[in-house]
C-alpha cells in the first residue's frame, strides 16, 4: 500500500513506518538488492566470460539517483538494502551512497549490507562500519591461493584475507559465500567450514545458477548441495535451525564447530515461497525475480520529474508483476541459459 505520496527528491519521509508492499501472492516485499555496477575486478569462471562487455558509464544512474530510488523503496516499506554488483566497492565514490543510505538506518531502513569479493575491503572496512553497516557477505570459493587465482581468473587471495582481517577488526560481522563447484572446491568444504567458523564467520554455500553466457559448460560445474550436505554429514553433525537473515538460505548449526552453515539451493529446492526481495540494477531496471526476464524500467519515472509520486506508481505497478517463482532451466536446444543476463547485472 502506498502510504506515502508527495515526497520530493530526498525529502524526509512523511510516514515513518510505511506498510509493506504486498505482491500478488501475498508476500511482503521488504528487501531490495541493488547492483551498483556491473563491473568487477575479478572474472569468476562461473559468473563471467573473460572478455565481458560492461555497460558504458553514461548508462549508469548517478549515485544521487540511486539514493533517490532506494529512498523511494524505503518509503514504500523496504527494510533491508544490500548493495551488490559486480563488485560494489569498485564503483567510483560508492561510499557516498553507503553514507547516504546509512543515515536512513533507524528511520524506515533497518539494515544496510554489502556483498563484496573482498578485493577492496581492507581500505573500506572502517568507513563501512562508520556508515552503519554491521554485516557483510564476502565471496570466497577456495582457501588455496592458486585455485583462487584460477577461479577468479586473476584475483589475489592475500588481498581478500587482508580485507577480511580489516573488516573483522572494524567490527563487521562476516558471512562467507562459497559457490559449490564440482571437482573444484567440493573436497575443500570441510576446511572452509572450519576456517569460517574458527574465525567467527558464518558460511553459506550456493548452487551455481545458469545465468548469462560464460565460456565453460555449466553442467560441468553444477554440484547439487544435497550431495555436498550428505558428504559433510559424514564428518559433521548438523541440526536444522530456523535462523533467518532475510535471504533465501536455510541454516544448520554445526555441532563440532559451533558455527552456522547455510545452503542456498535455487535449483534443487523451490526457495520462492518466502521470497521478500526485488532487484534493482545500476541502470534503474527493476527485476522482480532473479530467475525471470520480466523487468520494469524505473529510470524513466525517476527522470521524468522531481516529484516521487510517479516513481512510487511505477514501483507499485512492478510489484503487481512479481512472479510466483523462478524458472532456471538450461535451454538445451540452443545450449544457453534461460536467464541471459549475468549475475553481475542483477547481483546475487
Ligand atoms: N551462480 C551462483 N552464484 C553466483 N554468484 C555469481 N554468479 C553466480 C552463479 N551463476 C555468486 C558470487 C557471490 C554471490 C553474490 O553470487 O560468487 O558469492
Ligand atoms: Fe566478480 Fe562476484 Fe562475479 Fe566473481 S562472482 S566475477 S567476484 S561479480
Amino acid at each position: 500500500m502506498n502510504t506515502r505520496v508527495g515526497t520530493i527528491g530526498n525529502a524526509a519521509p512523511l510516514v515513518a513506518d510505511a506498510a509493506p508492499m504486498i505482491d500478488p501472492f501475498g508476500r511482503a516485499v521488504t528487501y531490495l538488492r541493488v547492483s551498483v555496477t556491473d563491473r568487477c575486478d575479478f572474472r569468476c569462471t562461473y559468473c563471467m566470460a573473460e572478455n565481458m562487455t560492461f555497460l558504458p558509464k553514461k548508462d549508469l544512474l548517478t549515485l544521487e539517483e540511486l539514493d533517490r530510488l532506494c529512498s523511494a523503496f524505503i518509503a514504500k516499506g523496504v527494510r533491508k538494502i544490500r548493495l551488490t554488483g559486480g563488485e560494489p566497492l569498485v564503483r567510483k565514490n560508492i561510499m557516498y551512497l553507503v553514507r547516504q543510505l546509512g543515515r536512513q538506518i533507524g528511520s524506515g531502513l533497518e539494515e544496510l549490507t554489502v556483498t563484496t569479493n573482498g578485493s577492496q575491503l581492507a581500505r573500506h572496512a572502517e568507513e563501512l562500519y562508520d556508515c552503519g553497516v554491521r554485516r557483510i557477505n564476502v565471496s570466497l570459493d577456495t582457501l588455496d591461493p592458486e585455485k583462487f587465482r584460477r577461479v577468479t581468473r586473476w584475483g589475489d587471495f592475500a588481498k581478500v584475507i587482508e580485507g577480511i582481517d580489516a573488516a573483522q577488526r572494524a567490527g563487521l560481522k562476516i558471512k562467507l559465500n562459497a559457490v559449490a563447484l564440482k571437482d573444484f572446491n567440493e573436497a575443500e568444504m570441510p576446511d572452509m567450514l572450519r576456517f569460517a567458523h574458527g574465525r567467527g564467520m558464518d558460511l553459506t554455500v550456493i548452487e551455481t545458477m545458469p545465468m548469462g553466457e560464460i565460456e565453460e559448460d555449466r553442467t560441468d560445474q553444477y554440484l547439487p548441495l544435497s550431495k555436498l550436505r550428505a558428504d559433510l554429514e559424514r564428518q559433521f553433525t548438523f541440526t536444522d535451525i530456523d535462523y533467518q537473515t532475510g535471504g533465501p538460505a536455510r541454516y544448520v548449526r554445526v555441532a563440532e564447530t559451533g558455527g552456522r552453515l547455510g545452503f542456498i539451493t535455487p535449483l534443487t529446492h523451490n526457495f520462492c515461497e518466502s521470497c521478500n526481495r526485488v532487484r534493482l540494477t545500476c541502470t534503474g531496471t527493476l527485476y522482480m525475480c532473479l530467475g525471470q526476464n520480466d523487468a520494469a524500467d524505473l529510470r524513466a519515472a525517476l527522470r521524468s520529474t522531481e516529484y516521487d509520486g510517479l516513481l512510487h506508481a511505477a514501483i507499485d505497478e512492478a510489484i503487481t508483476r512479481k512472479p510466483k517463482g523462478h524458472d532456471f532451466i538450461i535451454d538445451r536446444t540452443h545450449n544457453r541459459p534461460a536467464v541471459a543476463r549475468h549475475m553481475s547485472v542483477t547481483g546475487g
